[in-house]
């Protein structure tokens, strides 16, 4: 069955302290259907069309809500000359975070902390801007969106990437939502529409919605599929592909029942 609780963030952060992830915790990118580039690259480009949509000034301080491995974060810094604090819940994200920043000469202006989203220990308006990227799919999204909304200066961007179900709740048993919800630990998924009234609960505006399905999630799972298939496992954390198949696998290229959202919201 499809998620109807949230995970205790514990569990999230116990998970992600044992698998073997390798550095590519998000998907890509691409400008367009017929761009064929690498995910790794196509990670980056995402990273930094989220840059685009903060509109930071250099100086600006951030807040990166569940930063990983702090890939996003140490490009984030260097490419708009901004601060930034990520978060995670994974005690190991924050020490491999930590070295990746200092081995690329951020460690004065990139860091990173153990602190659940949803109960941030940080004073109103201590940030500029934050941004989250596929870590809002295992929260209680109304408490950490508001807790954002606390934490960001009046006229601060929030920008964000979220999966959501276009099944409405029909996924059949062999449905992608139903391994991917067990094996990642996803709180309840949303529909399409409900960011207006996620964000209007947190007090914040919406500044645009798009679907970002088509080039963001489904090219990154025909490329894992392709890249499974041709027996390249160096962007797929082991554990949540064993067990999977070589049907399973070909079945990710081909996937629709979720979709993804590529959201900017903005505190008034
Ligand atoms: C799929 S990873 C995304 C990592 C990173 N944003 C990226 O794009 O590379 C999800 C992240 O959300 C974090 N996370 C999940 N629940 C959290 C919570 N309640 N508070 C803070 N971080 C959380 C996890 O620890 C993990 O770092």
């Amino acid at each position: 069955m499809p998620p109807d609780t949230v995970p205790d963030p514990r569990a999230v952060g116990e998970l992600y302290d044992t698998i073997d992830n390798k550095g590519v915790l998000h998907f890509g990118w691409w400008d367009s259907l017929d761009d064929e580039k690498p995910l790794e690259q196509a990670a980056d480009r995402l990273t930094d069309v989220v840059t685009e949509k903060l509109r930071l000034a250099p100086g600006a301080s951030l807040l990166d809500v569940g930063c990983g491995l702090g890939v996003p974060a140490v490009r984030m810094a260097a490419r708009a000359g901004v601060g930034i604090l990520g978060i995670t819940v994974s005690g190991e994200q924050v020490r491999r975070a930590g070295e990746l920043a200092a081995a690329a000469g951020l460690g004065g202006r990139v860091r990173f902390e153990l602190v659940d989203a949803t109960a941030m220990p940080f004073a109103d308006g201590s940030f500029d801007a934050a941004f989250a990227l596929e870590s809002l799919i295992h929260m209680d999204r109304r408490a950490a969106l508001r807790e954002i909304a606390r934490v960001i200066r009046p006229g601060g961007r929030v920008v964000l990437t979220d999966l959501y179900d276009r099944t409405a709740g029909s996924a059949g048993r062999h449905s992608i939502i139903h391994g991917l919800a067990e094996f990642w630990l996803l709180s309840p998924l949303i529909g399409r529409d409900d960011y207006g009234g996620l964000a209007a609960d947190a007090g914040l505006e919406v500044v645009e919605v798009l679907d970002v399905s088509e080039n963001v999630l489904w090219k990154t799972l025909r490329q894992l599929s392709d890249r499974m298939a041709a027996g390249d496992r160096s962007v797929v954390p082991d554990a949540a592909v064993d067990g999977l198949d070589d049907t399973g696998a070909a079945a990710l290229a081909g996937e629709r029942d979720l979709g993804c959202l590529l959201v900017t919201l903005r505190r008034p």
